[in-house]
C-alpha cells in the first residue's frame, strides 16, 4: 500500500504535492518522492526514509511549472532507499505507482535486451521504461501509455507526466484506489480522499480500467478504448473523519480492508491453473526442501496465533513435523535442531524484540531463516535467509487483523509450496484447496457485508465480565486469537480453549453469567463440538455460535449466532476470524475503550 497525489493547475504546486503527501503517510513512509516541471524540465526529488526528509530536501525551492506527482511508498518491491523512491523516470515519462506488477520480471527481461538501464528493484520502473519504449517507436504519449497498460498484469493506481507534454497529466487505475478531484481550472488525482479535502469537495472515483486524462480544463475518462462518464461526487466528510476512510476506527477500516490485503498477498504467487507457488526468495534449494525434516515456527502475540495455523495446514498438506514457539520462551530453552531444519519467524512490525533474540538464537546455530513480515527491511527480515512479505500495508491499529489474515495466508501459500516440491500435486484434493483459496477474500467480504448482527450480539454481551472461547483443531488458534482481541480491547477477561480441553477445567466456570463463543463448523469435528454444546447448555451458560450458513440446528440451540460461508478446513482460519474481530471491536466501542490504542500496549513490542 503506498499513496499517490497529482496535481495540475495554478496554485503553488509543490505545496499542493507536499500537503497531499502528508495525508496519505499512513498508506507508507518508508520514502517519499516528488516530480514537477521546472523550467520545461521535470524535476525528481526523492528520499528513503519519513515525509520529513522529504521536506527538509525541497525547503525554500520554487518551481515554474504547472503539473506535478508525488508518492509516499511502503515497500513490496525492493527495500527502501532513494533509488527505489517513486517517481521513476525513463527518458521524458516519470511515474508513481500503488500496486503490484506481476509479470515485471518478464518484461523487464524484453526492455533490458532492447537497451533500457534501469536505476531499482522495483516493479513500477518497468511501467515508464514500457511507456518509453513505445514513444521511442513513434507513439504520443497517451497511446504510449495505453499500449503500455496493456502489458501489464497486476493491480495498480497511476500518476504519468512527460516532459514532452507539460499541460497533461494522466492517471490509471486497476484494483487499487484512485480518485480525481475537480476544481476550477485545476485537477488533482490521490489514492484517498483526506489528500484532496483542503482543496475540492468534488471528486470522481475512478474504477477498474479507468484511464483519466486530466489538463486544466478538463477530465476526460476512457475504459477500453471506449469514452465514459462517471458520477461527480460532493464529499461532506470533515478530515479526520476521512483519514479513516469514513469508519470510526483504524482498526475497523482495517478489518475491511482483509479480502483487499489477502487478494494481495496471494498475487502473482499463486497460479490458479496449475496450483503452482512461486516464491521470490525462499531460503532451501529443491534439494533442501525435499531433505527437511522439520520446522520451528517462533513469534509472539497475534503472530504467535498464525504460527499455530501454520502447523496444522503445513502439517498436513506438506507432512512435515512442525513446532510453534513463543519466541521469549524458545529463547531461553535448549531447544534441539536437526541439520535439515527450517526456521520460520513471524512477526507483522519485524522488530518484535522476543522475535529478534529467538532469531538470532537460531542462527547461532547455523539454521536457516524465514521470515514472514510486513514490514520490508526490518529488522527480521535484514537477519533472514528469505523473507517472504504480507502485503497488508501500514497497520496502524494496535490490535492486530489484516497482518494476521495475510499471515495465514502466506503459511497456506508455504504449505502448498512445500507440498507440491515434496509430493507433487497428483492429488485433486490440492486443486479443491486451491480452487477455494482463491474464493476467501470473497468469503471475507460475503461477512462484511452484514456487521451490523455482530454489532447486535456485542451489545447484548457489553456488561459481561469474563468469556470463554472454543474451538478444535484447526479452529483452536483462532478461539485464542478471538480471546485476545478481546482482552486487549475490552480489558475484559477472556480465554481461548481447545474445546476438547473443557471438561479438564474451564467447564467449572460455566454458568448464566458466562458467554461461551464457541466455534462450530458443520462437517469438521461437528460432532465433537455439539457434545460441548450440550454440556454448556446443561449448566445454563451463554451460548453464542459462529457456524456455517447452511446450519440450521446451531440455531435451535445457540442463544446467538454468527453464519459464515461454507469452506473447507485450510480456508476456515480466515473465514472464522473475521466475526470475532468484529465481536471485540463493537464489545470495546460499546464500553468506550480506546479502540485504536488500548492502554498499556504498543504496536511494536521493542523491549524484552
Ligand atoms: O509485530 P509482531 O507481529 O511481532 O507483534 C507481535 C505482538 O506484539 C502483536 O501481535 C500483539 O499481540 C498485537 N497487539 C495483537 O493484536
Amino acid at each position: 500500500m503506498c499513496g499517490i497525489i497529482g496535481y495540475i493547475g495554478e496554485r503553488n504546486i509543490i505545496d499542493v504535492l507536499l500537503n497531499g503527501l502528508t495525508h496519505l503517510e499512513y498508506r507508507g513512509y518508508d520514502s517519499a518522492g516528488v516530480a514537477l516541471f521546472d523550467n520545461d524540465k521535470v524535476v525528481v526529488i526523492r528520499s528513503e526514509g519519513k515525509l520529513t526528509n522529504l521536506i527538509d530536501k525541497v525547503k525554500g525551492k520554487r518551481f515554474t511549472g504547472s503539473v506535478g506527482i508525488g508518492h509516499t511508498r511502503w515497500a513490496t518491491h525492493g527495500k527502501p532507499s532513494n533509488n527505489n523512491a517513486h517517481p521513476h523516470k525513463a527518458g521524458d515519462v516519470v511515474v508513481v505507482h500503488n500496486g503490484i506488477i506481476e509479470n515485471y520480471l518478464s518484461l523487464k527481461k524484453e526492455l533490458i535486451k532492447k537497451g533500457h538501464k534501469f536505476d531499482s528493484d522495483t516493479d513500477t520502473e518497468i511501467i515508464a521504461h514500457l511507456i518509453e519504449d513505445y514513444m521511442l517507436q513513434g507513439m504520443d504519449f497517451l497511446k504510449g501509455v495505453k499500449k503500455a497498460l496493456n502489458r501489464i498484469d497486476g493491480s495498480y493506481a497511476l500518476g504519468i507526466i512527460c516532459e514532452r507534454e507539460p499541460e497533461m497529466l494522466i492517471a490509471a487505475r486497476n484494483e487499487s484506489p484512485l480518485i480525481v478531484g475537480v476544481g476550477k481550472n485545476e485537477g488533482f488525482i490521490a489514492s484517498d480522499i483526506p489528500a484532496l479535502l483542503p482543496y475540492t469537495r468534488d471528486m470522481i472515483f475512478l474504477e477498474d480500467g479507468d484511464l483519466a486524462v486530466i489538463t486544466k480544463e478538463r477530465v476526460e475518462i476512457s475504459n477500453q478504448d471506449k469514452d465514459i462518464k462517471r458520477k461527480l461526487v460532493n464529499i461532506s466528510w470533515n478530515q479526520l473523519m476521512a483519514e479513516k476512510g469514513g469508519f470510526k476506527h483504524f482498526m475497523l477500516k482495517e478489518i475491511f480492508e482483509q479480502p483487499r490485503a489477502v487478494t494481495d498477498t496471494i498475487r502473482g504467487r499463486l497460479n490458479k491453473e496449475n496450483g503452482k507457488v512461486t516464491f521470490e526468495d525462499f531460503p532451501l534449494s529443491r534439494g533442501e526442501i525435499k531433505k527437511l525434516s522439520n520446522i520451528y515456527i517462533i513469534a509472539c502475540g497475534t503472530s504467535y496465533h498464525a504460527a499455530l495455523v501454520g502447523k496444522f495446514i503445513i502439517e498436513s498438506l506438506a507432512r512435515i513435523p512442525v513446532m510453534v514457539d513463543i519466541a521469549s520462551e524458545f529463547r531461553y530453552r535448549d531447544p534441539i535442531f536437526s541439520k535439515n531444519s527450517l526456521m520460520i519467524g513471524i512477526s507483522q512490525s519485524g522488530e518484535t524484540a522476543d522475535t529478534l533474540g529467538a532469531i538470532r538464537e537460531t542462527k547461532k546455530r547455523g539454521i536457516k531463516l524465514l521470515s514472514i513480515t510486513n514490514v520490508v527491511n526490518s529488522s527480521i527480515a535484514r537477519e533472514s535467509d528469505g523473507v517472504i512479505y504480507t502485503y497488508a500495508g501500514p497497520e496502524i491499529s494496535v490490535a492486530s487483523t489484516k497482518a494476521f489474515s495475510t499471515q495465514i495466508t502466506v503459511l497456506l501459500l508455504i504449505a502448498l509450496f512445500l507440498a507440491y516440491h515434496r509430493t507433487g500435486f497428483s492429488d485433486s484434493f490440492y486443486m479443491d484447496i486451491i480452487k477455494e483459496f482463491v474464493k476467501a477474500p470473497h468469503f471475507m467480504e460475503t461477512i462484511l457485508k452484514d456487521v451490523a448482527s455482530i454489532e447486535k450480539i456485542a451489545r447484548k454481551y457489553v456488561n459481561k465480565k469474563d468469556f470463554l472461547y472454543l474451538g478444535r483443531g484447526i479452529l483452536f488458534p483462532i478461539a485464542l486469537e478471538g480471546a485476545l482481541k478481546l482482552k486487549e480491547l475490552s480489558y475484559v477477561h477472556a480465554e481461548g480453549y481447545p474445546a476438547g480441553e473443557m471438561k479438564h477445567g474451564p467447564i467449572a466456570l460455566i454458568d448464566e453469567e458466562m458467554p461461551v463463543v464457541i466455534l462450530a463448523p458443520k462437517g469438521y469435528l461437528y460432532e465433537k463440538i455439539w457434545s460441548n454444546i450440550k454440556e454448556i447448555q446443561t449448566r445454563d451458560g451463554k451460548l453464542i455460535a459462529v457456524a456455517f450458513e447452511d446450519d440450521h440446528n446451531i440455531d435451535e440451540v445457540a442463544d446467538d449466532v454468527i453464519k459464515v460461508p461454507k469452506t473447507i478446513w485450510p480456508l476456515m482460519p480466515l473465514v472464522f476470524t473475521l466475526p470475532l474481530q468484529l465481536l471485540a471491536y463493537y464489545i470495546a466501542d460499546f464500553k468506550g475503550t480506546d479502540v485504536d490504542q488500548p492502554r498499556n500496549l504498543a504496536k511494536s513490542v521493542t523491549v524484552e
